[in-house]
């Protein structure tokens, strides 16, 4: 068992996101921010710009004759889709790019981006502030397990198969394993990144929905994906529904609302697999 001292000295060495993340995000927030500018930045990164050409490519444009340029890319894609790739690969980018047995990493990434994107889709329906910041929240809210694969796989492995064997979530095999939490784990690195407050909340509670309504919408958000079995996050817990129904009441969140995001979700899911394929 480790101290959550030493575990702050393993997170303290892992790297920082980069640069052009925090950049493009910031731009892009800014009403003054230029498409040219933005696609000088992403031009700038070989990797993301593969990645915006690829989407643009992808069958779910199906733009005639296709793009082969970054700034004609992102009129296709739009402001939103492009913030999600230039995230979503920079976080996924930072950690060991192979999973083990118990973890594998597409299910997770596929978690992530779903519990991301439908915690931003509702933060609209919402109209909670910063729709984007709970896409980033609800993409990163269990990076603490990325923590555990980089710098503790067999620990990580241990927790998985505990929770398998005795049908608990990750959250419950790692309290009884008695060690610090991927929660813990991931609030430590969102420091690191100097993420900006709501999003550290974000990771923070994403398991009580403490604090406030877009943390809410987090611990909804992940019920909801779970519930779905889109991807996986080595959860075992059957019993999530209870607390699925009970949080999307807090939320203020009707069968009507509910019906037209499982639509527009639908659809915009679809685009995941290029958006995470690379990984
Ligand atoms: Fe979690
Ligand atoms: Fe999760």
């Amino acid at each position: 068992m480790s101290t959550h001292s030493s575990w702050i000295e393993k997170i303290q060495s892992l790297p920082v996101l980069p640069q052009i993340a925090m950049r493009v995000t910031e731009r892009m927030q800014s009403p003054t921010a230029t498409l040219s500018e933005i696609s000088d930045l992403i031009k700038s990164d070989v990797g993301l710009s593969t990645k915006v050409l690829r989407l643009a490519n992808s069958s779910y444009y199906s733009i005639p004759g296709g793009v082969s340029e970054v700034s004609k890319a992102l009129h296709y894609l739009g402001f939103t889709t492009i913030a999600q790739i230039v995230l979503t690969s920079s976080v996924f980018g930072s950690f060991k790019t192979q999973g083990i047995r118990e973890f594998p990493l597409a299910p997770f990434w596929m978690h992530s981006f779903a519990v991301g994107q439908l915690a931003e889709m509702t933060a609209r329906t919402l109209q909670l502030e910063n729709p984007s910041d709970s896409f980033v929240g609800g993409l990163i809210h269990d990076v603490g397990k990325l923590i555990l694969l980089e710098t503790a796989p067999e620990h990580l492995a241990r927790i998985v198969r505990l929770a398998k064997e005795k049908k608990l979530s990750f959250l419950a095999a790692e309290r009884e394993l008695g060690d610090s939490t991927h929660v813990d784990l991931g609030l430590e690195l969102a420091k690191h990144w100097k993420l900006p407050p709501g999003i550290q909340k974000a990771i923070q509670f994403h398991h009580s929905g403490l604090s406030d309504r877009s943390c809410t919408l987090i611990q909804w958000a992940n019920l909801r994906v779970n519930f779905r079995n889109l991807g996986n996050s080595g959860n075992h817990d059957p019993g999530l529904e209870s607390i699925m129904v009970e949080t999307q009441t807090r939320l203020g969140l009707g069968s009507r609302a509910l019906e037209a995001l499982e639509i527009h979700f639908q659809k915009e899911f679809e685009k995941a697999g290029a958006i995470l394929s690379g990984h």
